[in-house]
């Protein structure tokens, strides 16, 4: 028996804190309630809430993400003295409250009987499907695909602070995407990069997915060229942010099917400007993580954009992300498009480079990595 557990509160760093230490009771996964509140939670889900029930705020995201749920089950803290939150975990619905400060053995032992009584746990099915599909020459995963599911899950609820914080304005702290970038890359290394893809796939459609693939690929991808330590998590942590500036631009040019117009074209080319703007506002983003933001779609002929910049004037490491980039948006499936093979998908970037597009030395390196990717249809 396999539990899904979800670990809330008010900012991500003490949700993580929170978390550390409940991973023998299954798959753990650290959440801030801003992304509580656009999550869905997974059928059967145990929520732990370490949050403030004096917001009137909080309480209502909380009533409204546990109706939205199916047959969750709501761990809520409480504060000793305080007995109007009993009443409100109550009201809430809560299968247990635990009284703080939050003691791990008291922790571990509640939740293990909330668990004990929880109707519908997650089946212990779900390997399989990510298992049976690895059929080709890729070796076995080496862990538990569900670590695969616990960075996804991080890393989308970072990247859904992000998106939030751009279109409201709100600055986003660095060290929470390098925190995810962190776990998506140690995640890889464990599982490896199909089984993750998997995970994102399950877990996320559209730009989230997008974004999620490249961190993937991108890390593999540095990680294979053998770059150095920072450098690798510097193009990680652009993968996350590359299209963060894509909030900005109308759906119906983001899905449209087939070509844009000249003036749809126009509008989605500052995508990369005002992604970087918004980094550069929030300060403390490495500025190479910037320039890979503002600069992941120049070609080294010049016909790329926003800059048309040529051959030596982007960055190595900018140019990896655009192949990487490049290479994850055909195998994707979008609600337009099926996605594409990865074996003509990589034929593609061959076929770029001999335009002069893409590096061709770079591209015949990235041969292994799209050799590790099997395209599966979405939800399969
Ligand atoms: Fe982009
Ligand atoms: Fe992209």
């Amino acid at each position: 028996m396999h539990f899904d557990i979800w670990v809330v509160a008010n900012d991500l760093a003490a949700a993580t804190a929170l978390s550390a230490g409940l991973a023998s009771l299954g798959t753990v996964t650290a959440l801030d309630l801003e992304a509580f509140a656009t999550y869905q939670m997974p059928i059967g889900a145990t929520i732990l809430f370490d949050v403030d029930l004096e917001a009137p705020r909080t309480i209502s995201v909380l009533r409204t993400g546990l109706k939205r749920a199916s047959g969750p089950q709501a761990v809520i803290a409480v504060d000793a003295r305080n007995r109007r939150h009993k009443v409100q975990a109550d009201a809430l619905g809560a299968a247990a409250v635990i009284v703080r400060p939050l003691d791990r053995a008291r922790l571990l032992k509640t939740l293990e009987g909330v668990l004990a009584r929880t109707p519908r746990p997650r089946a212990d099915a779900s390997p399989t499907p990510l298992g049976a599909a690895r059929e080709r020459s890729v070796p076995a995963p080496r862990l538990d695909p569900r670590d695969a599911a616990q960075s996804v899950g991080l890393a989308g609820a970072v990247l859904n602070r992000l998106f939030d914080g751009l279109m409201s304005g709100r600055p986003v702290d660095p060290a929470t995407v390098t925190a995810a970038a962190t776990a998506v890359q140690d995640s890889i290394d464990r599982v490896g990069l199909d089984v993750w893809l998997s995970a994102v796939r399950e877990q996320h459609a559209g730009t989230y997915q997008h974004s999620l693939l490249v961190t993937g690929v991108a890390s593999v991808f540095a990680h294979h060229l053998g770059l150095d330590k920072a450098d690798r998590k510097q193009i990680a942590v652009a993968g996350l942010l590359h299209d963060i500036g894509k909030v900005k631009i109308p759906l119906q040019i983001l899905d449209k099917p087939g070509v844009l117009s000249p003036a749809e074209f126009h509008i989605m080319k500052k995508h990369p400007s005002i992604g970087a703007a918004y980094l550069e506002a929030g300060g403390g983003f490495d500025p190479v993580v910037i320039d890979m933001v503002l600069h992941h779609h120049e070609l080294l002929d010049g016909s790329g954009y926003p800059d048309g910049l040529r051959g030596d004037a982007i960055d190595r490491r900018t140019h990896i992300l655009t192949v990487a980039d490049i290479f994850s948006a055909l195998v994707e499936e979008r609600n337009y498009k099926l996605p594409m093979r990865a074996d003509l998908a990589y034929r593609h970037l061959v076929s770029m480079a001999s335009e002069h597009k893409l590096d061709p030395d770079l591209v015949k390196d990235f041969a292994p990595v799209a050799g590790e990717v099997t395209v599966r249809p979405l939800r399969a």
